[in-house]
């Protein structure tokens, strides 16, 4: 399979998991009116039209490759990169690397994926214009911290030692937020303790637990019930800790997670609002094993290498 047939597939996926899919078409359309008016898009490459997720890229691509065999890691930095070079070095084969978390000029999308809470906080029943100022800020807040990186060290890594390399983080961030919240539809947990349970059905979870970081109620307790659930684990960005008062307001009971932040946690306590945080990697990894198995579907790998956080687990 060609690089940019397999970045397709995903993309696809993530559109058909995206909490905010029947706005897809209006992204695309805007992605290409600011391309086509931009003073300077000679400096701009435009490839990827049917992509709307600006924080996942092809940096380094040569579609004359036959792609059979991968190196997934949820961070792809120098070091992972290095080692790809070792292990390569060493006679494995290794055709491209796909890494989740952004790198280069994916970093700069990070924050725009948050309009994808804006469309899950209005889904459920929180106003529009509270919705996109909260989602507003957090925007502006990243977009400043954002821009002072060394953004491009991986992929400039990946040129110099001249492998394949592709990142995908929102649509593997769709993958799990849709996996979960069907999860979650179906075993409709009662207590705090079911949600549990219902994760450490999952291999990445168990495989979290055995390392000491499975899933953990931060707010709450195992005989909590859980009352309405929202899903968090998708959006770029964590969003403003303004989000727990609205979803308080809109009878939110739970919130499941991947992670939390200290000042988030404290107004989730204040709004009273339990939480069970999921797992950072774990959750990442199902994602990723998600797009993966619809990738393979179209053809399957020879041979999947686990990097940096990822562990490959096959569902279908
Ligand atoms: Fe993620
Ligand atoms: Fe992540």
């Amino acid at each position: 399979m060609k690089i940019s047939e397999l970045f397709k597939i995903a993309i696809e996926a993530g559109i058909e998991n995206d909490p905010s899919k029947e706005k897809i078409d209006e992204i695309i359309k805007n992605k290409t009116e600011k391309y086509n008016n931009d003073k300077y898009k000679k400096y701009l490459l435009n490839e990827y039209e049917y992509n709307p997720y600006i924080d996942s890229n092809l940096f380094f691509n040569d579609d004359n490759l036959d792609i059979k065999n991968i190196a997934i890691g949820i961070d792809v930095e120098t070091p992972e990169l290095l080692l790809v070079d070792r292990m390569r070095e060493r006679g494995e084969k290794i055709d491209l690397v796909i890494g989740h978390h952004p790198e280069g000029k994916s970093i700069f999308g990070l924050n725009k994926m948050i309009s994808i809470q804006e469309e899950l906080l209005i889904s459920y029943g929180i106003g529009v214009s509270n919705a996109e100022k909260i989602m507003s800020e957090s925007v502006d807040k990243y977009e400043k911290s954002l821009r002072g990186l060394n953004y491009n060290r991986a992929v400039d890594a990946a040129k110099i030692l001249n492998i394949p390399f592709i990142n995908l983080h929102t649509p593997a961030d769709n993958m799990v937020h849709m996996f979960l919240v069907n999860l979650f539809e179906k075993n409709k947990p009662y207590k705090l303790e079911n949600i549990i349970e219902i994760l450490m059905n999952e291999k990445e979870y168990q495989y979290a637990y055995a390392n000491n970081n499975g899933p953990i109620i931060l707010n709450g307790s195992e005989n909590s019930r859980a009352g309405k659930i929202y899903v968090d684990v998708t959006g770029g960005v964590e969003a403003s800790d303004k989000i727990y008062e609205e979803l308080k307001n809109k009878g939110v009971d739970t919130l499941v997670g991947m992670h939390m932040s200290e000042s988030h946690l404290k107004k989730a306590k204040e709004f009273n609002i339990n939480v069970v945080i999921a797992g950072h990697m774990s959750s990442d990894t199902i994602g990723m094993n998600l797009l993966i198995d619809e990738i393979e579907k179209k053809e399957k790998f020879e041979k999947i290498y686990n990097l940096s956080g990822f562990v490959r687990n096959k569902r279908n």
